[in-house]
């Protein structure tokens, strides 16, 4: 943090980006920005009118009911309409959609009229197996251009996607499917993950092996050439291409109200239990084209490209829904970064020519560790815009992004959002706001934040809130009205919306964001709550208590360190780390293992038993301690402490 807060470099766009740019100019964005807050319903009337409608809105905001926002009452719309059959009505049909490649070097070029066509006759498969509006269906897919025609169809006819990322474990497939009683999953035989298959449909088979409200599993054939082990259960589980050539490649978009259910995602909290973050339609259609439109400055010719997941909120705001809506041609990858060597992404800039291209920062840094000699070669000339996401970026990594990514011309846009944002909150529009190495910058159109102590004061550093609702955000989570309205609207009293990090703000009224200020710890940009790790350990007959924190991490941004205590007597040696580790495995992922376990006769607490994480990070991180007089035991941090230097 310290390098953040003595960062003063200010980059300008050049006056090219800036003559052709949708946003032009500071100037040209504060006047729409005031607009934007001034009157938001015109402001996102507007937007709206971009965009096709079955019926238009009859209110744009309705508040009646907060924190229940309602948006667009009234209108009835399709998303998959306007990602697909608006642009082919409007001549854009043949124009590519995807330019898809697989990890071994496969590759599929999709019009958007092919991509309509497909997902016309998956949505006719999903009618044929009974699936009807509001029903939930899980997809756990690698990214295979399948997986955006199964959310598509979905969204076609109203079925509700939850999209479980294909890194997570049985046990994590199964919690999200009994939360949300899911009638059907979307899996593939395979998915090609450093030149190995991964083995997702027996790891489907094993998270719903007890989930009775499952009655049909459809299953893309991925390893043609490497045939997976993939057992077909009989009269649940079918192949997708067997069932796409049977159906019509016709089917009407379903027309559906504005806060009809679109997609659950489930994302991490401060308890063990994942929530299942709700969007709904018109809303998230409208800032989910705007912020994409205006944020990646999207013009017809550019060729994009985002590397994140579908399988999180990045995926499916800035690969599927706003992307799509405006009628891109964009990059699709399915692999690892470094297959078959450290240079394949920018093969695949130069290949395609991507002009736009979205990473995040624990990417860079692993590019800078890789070293420069993988860019040797790689004409990279054809980017004009950068972008990061998914924690902050320091500013050494973004000055490598921006002189040896960006040739030192490509403005960088730094965006700040959530799962539950449902797009871009913070973020600098590239044509418009000058960009400072690690700074979200300024917020988007509509977006009204503030920097708060837990009294609701402004201060120049404390908690960020946001005070106006925006078209974007959750509904709510799923199945739990009462943890939406304590988590994220009972800060202040119910008044503004509380993201969970913390933000400080310079002397231009630029906001930085330093991190969460709850138990979520950001690794690789993968969202995990410490307590879902602590939930695990505690599972184990020899584990009495255990803590989590995150601590600063060369690569990952954030790493994981495990403070567990075990009981009297009992063993604690690689064998029971070694079990622990394949605990969290299961229970929730390898991307979620911990760096270190450390085994600790007893944890630091208050006299009234609250675990003291700050003294466990300061501990982790080799700092002097802060504070220890309100310990109940002060011996406890010397024993700990000298147990971390030693191990
Ligand atoms: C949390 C949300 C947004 C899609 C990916 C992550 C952190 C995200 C930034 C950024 C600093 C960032 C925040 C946020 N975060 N982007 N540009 N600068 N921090 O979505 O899994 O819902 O995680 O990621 O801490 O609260 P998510």
């Amino acid at each position: 943090m310290e390098s953040v807060s003595h960062e003063h470099r200010k980059f300008s766009p050049n006056a090219d980006f800036v003559k052709n740019a949708h946003i032009s100019g500071e100037e040209a964005y504060r006047k729409l920005y005031e607009k934007s807050l001034q009157d938001p319903e015109a402001f996102w009337a507007e937007a709206a009118d971009e965009l096709h409608w079955f019926k238009k809105w009859d209110t744009v905001l309705d508040d009646s009911e907060a924190p229940f926002f309602k948006w667009f009452e009234g209108s009835r719309t399709n998303l998959s309409y306007n990602c697909l059959d608006r642009h082919v009505a409007e001549g854009r049909g043949d124009k590519v959609a995807i330019h898809w490649e697989g990890e071994p070097g496969d590759a599929r070029d999709i019009s958007y009229a092919q991509l309509l066509r497909e997902v016309c006759r998956f949505a006719n498969v999903l009618k044929t197996k009974g699936i009807k509006k509001g029903d939930r269906i899980a997809i756990y897919l690698p990214m295979v251009p399948e997986l955006a025609v199964a959310v598509l169809a979905c969204a076609r006819i109203g079925a509700v996607h939850s999209v479980v990322f294909a890194g997570f474990s049985a046990d994590s497939i199964r919690d999200r499917v009994l939360d949300s009683e899911t009638c059907m999953v979307i899996t593939g035989d395979g998915g090609y993950r450093r030149g190995k298959m991964l083995e997702l449909k027996k790891i489907v088979d094993e998270g719903v092996a007890d989930c009775g409200c499952v009655k049909d599993v459809i299953v893309v054939k991925r390893g043609e050439e490497h045939p997976v082990d993939c057992p077909m259960q009989a009269g649940r589980d079918s192949w997708y291409h067997e069932l796409v050539a049977d159906v019509s490649d016709e089917c009407p978009a379903e027309e559906m109200e504005a806060e009809d259910l679109l997609f659950l995602l489930y994302t991490s909290g401060t308890t063990g239990k994942p929530k299942g973050i709700m969007h709904t339609t018109a809303g998230y259609q409208v800032y989910s084209y705007l912020t994409s439109k205006y944020v990646f400055d999207l013009k017809p010719d550019d060729i994009y490209w985002c590397t994140a997941d579908v399988g999180w909120i990045t995926g499916h705001t800035y690969i599927v829904y706003g992307i799509l809506q405006n009628g891109v041609t964009q990059v699709m990858y399915e692999g690892a970064p470094n297959h078959p060597d450290e240079g394949r992404f920018w093969e695949i800039v130069d290949k395609y020519k991507v002009t736009i291209f979205y990473t995040a920062p624990t990417a860079i840094r692993a590019f800078m560790k890789w070293g420069d000699h993988w860019l040797d070669g790689k004409d990279l000339s054809s980017l004009r815009l950068l972008g990061t996401v998914g924690e902050a970026i320091n500013p050494e990594a973004w000055m490598w992004y921006h002189k040896m990514i960006g040739g030192e011309c490509c403005p960088i846009v730094d965006t700040w959002w959530q799962t539950e944002t449902g797009g871009h909150m913070l973020t600098p529009l590239p044509g418009a706001t000058p960009t400072k190495p690690g700074c979200a910058t300024v917020p988007f159109f509509g977006v009204e934040p503030a920097i708060l102590n837990d009294e609701g004061e402004e201060v120049p550093a404390g908690i960020l809130a946001i005070k106006k609702p925006w078209p974007g955000m959750l509904r709510g989570i799923y199945g739990d009205p009462q943890r939406f309205k304590d988590t994220y609207w009972s800060k202040w009293g119910g008044r503004y919306y509380f993201p969970g990090d913390g933000a400080r703000r310079d002397e231009d009224g630029y906001i930085w964001i330093l991190g969460r200020v709850d138990d979520v710890v950001n690794v690789s940009g993968h969202r995990i709550g410490t307590a879902e790790l602590e939930s695990v350990f505690v599972e184990h007959p020899d584990v009495a208590e255990s803590a989590v924190v995150g601590i600063p991490h060369d690569i990952k941004g954030t790493g994981l360190i495990a403070f567990v205590t075990v009981i009297e007597g009992r063993a604690h040696d690689d064998h029971l780390r070694k079990e622990l580790v394949g605990m969290i495995d299961k229970s929730i992922g390898k991307f979620a293992r911990p760096d270190r376990i450390l085994f600790s006769s007893d944890l630091p607490k208050t006299r009234s038993g609250k675990i003291m994480r700050r003294l466990l990070r300061d501990i982790a991180e080799g700092k002097e301690l802060g504070n220890t007089t309100t310990l109940a035991d002060p011996s406890v941090v010397e024993t700990l402490q000298k147990q971390y230097s030693e191990a």
